[in-house]
């Protein structure tokens, strides 16, 4: 290192290294970069100091700050579920009807809500709740046994001819399994039926059946009943089909469709939010 050399070119000092007769000049570095990279190791001591660094053989240097990720995401979670039970409790206060006139908890209800039913009930009412053979759209705004929120709840508690002991109930005959109509009668009255909706001819054999076995339920205009889940017939909405051979088959062996109660099997807050998700998806009636 005693040997200093000035470049004979540049007159720059050489650092005295030599690669096959290239040699190595010993400029300084540039000050913006040395300030930085003080900078960075200052930086870095401080970092050292205030949070967890070090390895150590059991463990780690916690920093004079405490801080740790597990903790904040620990809290977090915390805080969430904090937050939640406060929802959830205010929401299992509030009346059904409050439920939609306060922002908050609507909010809350309807991701809970939404949640829930894509655990619960998509199997059956498909995840955008459109239905399908044998289960009703919940889009629309026709209801089999009522489109309000407190029928939608109660619905929901007690289920459609479940093992529920006070489960909504009614039960259509199986007029050509039970011998009530003749096959002939049921393809008239089938008729009848389709006729409501401009499907078929009107047919007046099957409207004076219509009249004598099945005005009682669905109505003297065909339009339905909310009491016994008897369905309109005079729309073009169908639950298992519009087409004559379905109609028929309906009429011959009813179907009897099965809802589950929910009650017990999910907490109140989570029915409660789910009647308000489903009342919001095509409520009304
Ligand atoms: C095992 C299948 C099944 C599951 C699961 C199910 N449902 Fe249903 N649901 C039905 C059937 C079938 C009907 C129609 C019953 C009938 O014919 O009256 C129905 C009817 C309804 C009705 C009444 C519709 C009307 O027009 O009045 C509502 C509301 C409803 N379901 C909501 C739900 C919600 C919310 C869930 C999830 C918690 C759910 N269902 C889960 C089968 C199911
Ligand atoms: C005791 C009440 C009752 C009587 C009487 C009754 N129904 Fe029904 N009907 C129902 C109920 C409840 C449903 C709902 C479906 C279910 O059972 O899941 C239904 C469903 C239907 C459907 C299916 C509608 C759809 O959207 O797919 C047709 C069609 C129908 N009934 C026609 C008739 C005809 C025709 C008669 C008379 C011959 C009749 N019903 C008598 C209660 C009744």
């Amino acid at each position: 290192m005693a040997h200093k050399e000035i470049d004979r070119l540049s007159g720059v000092e050489t650092t005295g290294h030599e690669w096959d007769g290239l040699k190595e000049l010993n400029n300084p570095l540039p000050k913006w970069w040395l300030y930085v990279f003080y900078a960075c190791i200052g930086w870095s001591l401080v970092y050292y100091v205030l949070y967890p660094s070090w390895p150590l053989v059991s463990g780690y240097t916690t920093g004079v700050l405490g801080y740790s990720q597990r903790q904040a995401a620990l809290d977090a979670v915390a805080a969430g579920q904090a937050a939640r039970a406060v929802n959830g409790k205010a929401l299992a206060d509030a009346p059904l009807a409050k439920i939609k006139a306060d922002p908050k908890l609507l909010e809350f209800a309807m991701a809970n809500g939404k949640a829930a039913f894509g655990d619960n009930c998509s199997p059956c009412h498909g995840t955008g709740a459109t239905g399908g053979p044998g289960y009703p759209s919940l889009q629309d705004d026709d209801w089999l046994w009522g489109g309000k929120l407190e029928d939608i709840h109660q619905t929901l508690l007690v289920g459609i001819r479940s093992t529920h002991p006070d489960t909504r109930q009614s039960q259509m005959p199986a007029f050509g399994k039970d011998g009530v109509l003749k096959k002939e009668e049921i393809s008239d009255v089938a008729d009848h039926v389709l006729s409501l909706s401009g499907k078929a001819p009107a047919n007046a054999k099957g409207k004076q059946l219509f009249a004598d076995n099945c005005a009682s339920c669905h109505g003297d205009d065909a339009k339905g009943n909310l009491e016994l889940g008897a369905p309109n017939l005079s729309d073009t909405i169908w639950l298992y089909g519009g087409t004559k051979e379905k109609v028929v088959e309906t009429i011959a062996n009813s179907r009897q469709g099965v809802m589950p109660t929910w009650e017990g099997r999910l907490d109140p807050v989570t029915i409660k939010s789910l009647a308000v998700y489903v009342h919001s998806l095509g409520g009304g009636k």
